[in-house]
């Protein structure tokens, strides 16, 4: 089994890829990836030795490019991690999340149409459903909701869902679609909330909270999503899509303080700022499909996974502050310089 991996210096990708190369070690596994700002070839130097493994830097858009993997390494399967994921910066600059997110998802997919392949599955979000009220607790993200987005980021991956669900009615393709919920671990880049608070905390700076800290995120722990993609790619059904998430529902002010008090550190740190334009309230996924189908069930607790993830962060301090001390000082500037 060959697997092509894109997106997999990235957060997801790259456990994507640990996971695969441990649990299959007779599978062949292929890193496509652009290396942006969020891609770090350093998260892949365990197993850059490893002859199961392959790393090919290249854009998602780049047909040429992408034709010539298919070509030498004939995959069975493809799947797709390469985005541009952050809210953020989709809300200062949509073009380039439009380019990847859409015509990248488009490209490999005409890859796939062209040399024939067992499985393409487009890792996607929940965040494509829109949002929920917060003082509605009884309702939940199903497959059947309807797609409803806020950002230029949400959009963009709706859109490329919408193609991939379109590709699989039209030319035949066997597709699957994963929409899962905010994902923490290891290697997720600083930029996100949780990384971001913990660095911020390590180094007694301000916690930028947007807004009153009360909209609700669903996290799940990176290896549980991992699995699940695993799961579908092997035994989902195709032209199917599948909801992951692990009913782990807090605000952002509880986890900031969460992470203040395994740290040691005051809440006097928090800092509320501008609340983010358009800012979804709450994202609750109902992972029934998945369950019953699949048997699929989150196994680390958020408790333990926060811990996991903050001892990996303390004894990985190189990685992360490699990258906070490079270009992404002029973002954090942009971004939060003077956000009040
Ligand atoms: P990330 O930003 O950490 O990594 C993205 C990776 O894609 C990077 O390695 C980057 O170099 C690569 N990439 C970007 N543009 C590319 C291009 N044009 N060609 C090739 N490679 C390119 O993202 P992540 O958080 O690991 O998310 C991975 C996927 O999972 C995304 O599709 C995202 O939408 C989805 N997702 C993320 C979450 C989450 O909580 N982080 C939740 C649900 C779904
Ligand atoms: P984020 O990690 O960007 O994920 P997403 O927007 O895809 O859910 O943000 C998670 C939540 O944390 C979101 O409600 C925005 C909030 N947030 C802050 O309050 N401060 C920050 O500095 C960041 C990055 C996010």
């Amino acid at each position: 089994m060959t697997i092509i991996v894109t997106g997999g210096a990235g957060f997801i990708g790259s456990n994507f890829v640990f996971h695969m190369l441990n649990k299959y070690p007779d599978y062949r596994i292929i890193c496509l990836d652009k290396l942006t700002y969020a891609g770090n070839l350093s998260t892949l130097k365990t197993v850059m030795d490893n002859p199961n493994f392959r790393f090919v830097k290249a854009d998602i858009c780049d047909r040429e490019a992408v034709n010539k993997l298919f070509e030498e390494e004939k995959p069975d399967m493809v799947v797709n991690f390469a985005a541009e994921s952050h809210v953020d910066r989709s809300i200062e600059d949509p073009e380039v999340f439009l380019r990847t997110n859409i015509l990248g998802t488009a490209t490999l997919m005409d890859a796939c149409r062209k040399y024939g392949i067992k499985r393409y599955h487009q890792v996607s979000t929940d965040e494509v459903y829109g949002d929920l009220p917060i003082d509605r607790p009884d309702m939940f993200f199903t497959e059947e909701t309807p797609i409803k987005t806020s950002s230029p980021y949400s959009s963009s991956k709706a859109g490329a869902d919408l193609l991939v669900l379109a590709y699989h009615r039209t030319y035949n393709l066997p597709v699957s679609v994963s929409r899962c919920s905010n994902n923490y671990g290891p290697y997720h880049f600083p930029e996100k909330l949780i990384p971001l608070m913990i660095a911020n905390a390590l180094a007694d700076k301000p916690l930028p909270v947007y807004g009153k800290g009360e909209n609700i995120r669903d996290w799940l722990y990176v290896e549980d999503h991992c699995r699940a993609i695993d799961l579908i790619i092997h035994n989902g059904k195709v032209g199917e899509v599948y909801n992951v998430g692990g009913h782990n529902e807090m605000s952002n002010i509880e986890i900031v303080k969460l992470i203040l008090k395994e740290l040691g550190k005051p809440e006097s740190l928090i800092t509320f700022v501008a609340d983010r334009k358009g800012h979804d309230l709450r994202y609750a996924i109902d992972p029934a499909k998945i369950s019953r189908e699949l048997g699929w069930l989150p196994e680390t607790k958020f408790c333990d996974g926060l811990k996991k993830t903050i001892k990996w962060y303390l004894e990985n301090r190189e990685w992360w502050q490699e990258i906070i001390s490079g270009e992404y000082k002029d973002y954090y500037a942009k971004m939060y310089g003077d956000r009040k």
